[in-house]
């Protein structure tokens, strides 16, 4: 089975969606566009009856909120829709799966946590953004990340975590161990800011890796392809 997206041009990219139940890792640098990609990515789910969860460790609800409200891809009826779970990493309820900053937990409960929220729950799609802050609540150990990522990948849930990743000669655990790696770029060039995005892998999918232009625009990212071209 194959799951859209939600940001046009990108289907086309991977082979008619992204295939199901999988971890796939987000990155790219500041700015590119990751948030954006993953927000649209729940919309969409929302809009198929899907139920979704976003794990956020960078900002509140009502901050994503705001920042997407520019867009027309309908994310803040997709948060009004009860259909996702908001969980802010520093809110009352983040901080019962996450515990403290600094209070190291042990990454097989939140693992273990999140992994059965996402089962008893019947979750489709999941966002965690980022692995940043992730390395800052867990031990900081290849272990417990890899323990954490192979607990994601099990759940049915699709799953984008997202990762900040800039270096791309500096690949982590998390691109080898994830089933498809998305990867955001933005360069100077003469004429300003260019945008792309490139998928590096996906397992089982036969997709094209090239760079495509990517945009901004009122219904939120969307990616030139061969035949359709970005509006
Ligand atoms: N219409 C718009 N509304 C909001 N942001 C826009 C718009 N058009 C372009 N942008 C740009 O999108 C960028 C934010 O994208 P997004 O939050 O998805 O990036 P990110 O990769 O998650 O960044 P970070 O690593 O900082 O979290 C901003 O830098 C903003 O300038
Ligand atoms: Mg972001």
């Amino acid at each position: 089975m194959r799951v859209s997206s939600g940001v046009s041009g990108f289907d086309e990219v991977v082979d008619g969606g992204l295939p199901a139940g999988r971890l796939y890792v987000v990155c790219g640098p500041p700015g590119s566009g990751k948030t954006t990609f993953s927000s649209q990515f729940l919309a969409e789910g929302v809009s198929q009856g899907d139920r979704c969860l976003f794990v956020s460790m960078h900002e509140s609800e009502a901050d994503l909120e705001a920042d997407m409200s520019g867009y027309d891809f309908g994310f803040s009826e997709a948060l009004d829709s009860g259909q996702v779970t908001f969980l802010d990493a520093f809110s009352q309820d983040g901080k019962r799966f996450f515990g403290m900053p600094g209070e190291r937990r042990d990454s097989n409960t939140i693992s273990n946590r999140i992994t059965s929220f996402v089962e008893s729950r019947d979750i489709d799609r999941v966002v965690v953004d980022s692995t940043m802050l992730l390395r800052y609540f867990i031990d900081d150990t290849d272990d417990t990340m890899i323990q954490f990522l192979s607990s994601l990948k099990r759940a049915n849930a699709t799953t984008y975590l997202i990762s900040e990743m800039t270096d791309p000669s500096a690949y982590a655990d998390e691109h080898y161990l994830a089933h498809g790696v998305v990867f955001f770029h933005n360069y100077m060039e003469d004429d300003g800011m260019t945008r792309g995005v490139q998928v590096v892998k996906m397992r089982g999918a036969d997709v094209d890796t090239d760079i495509h232009d990517l945009r901004f625009t009122d219904r939120g990212l969307v990616v030139a392809t061969d035949r359709s071209d970005a509006r």
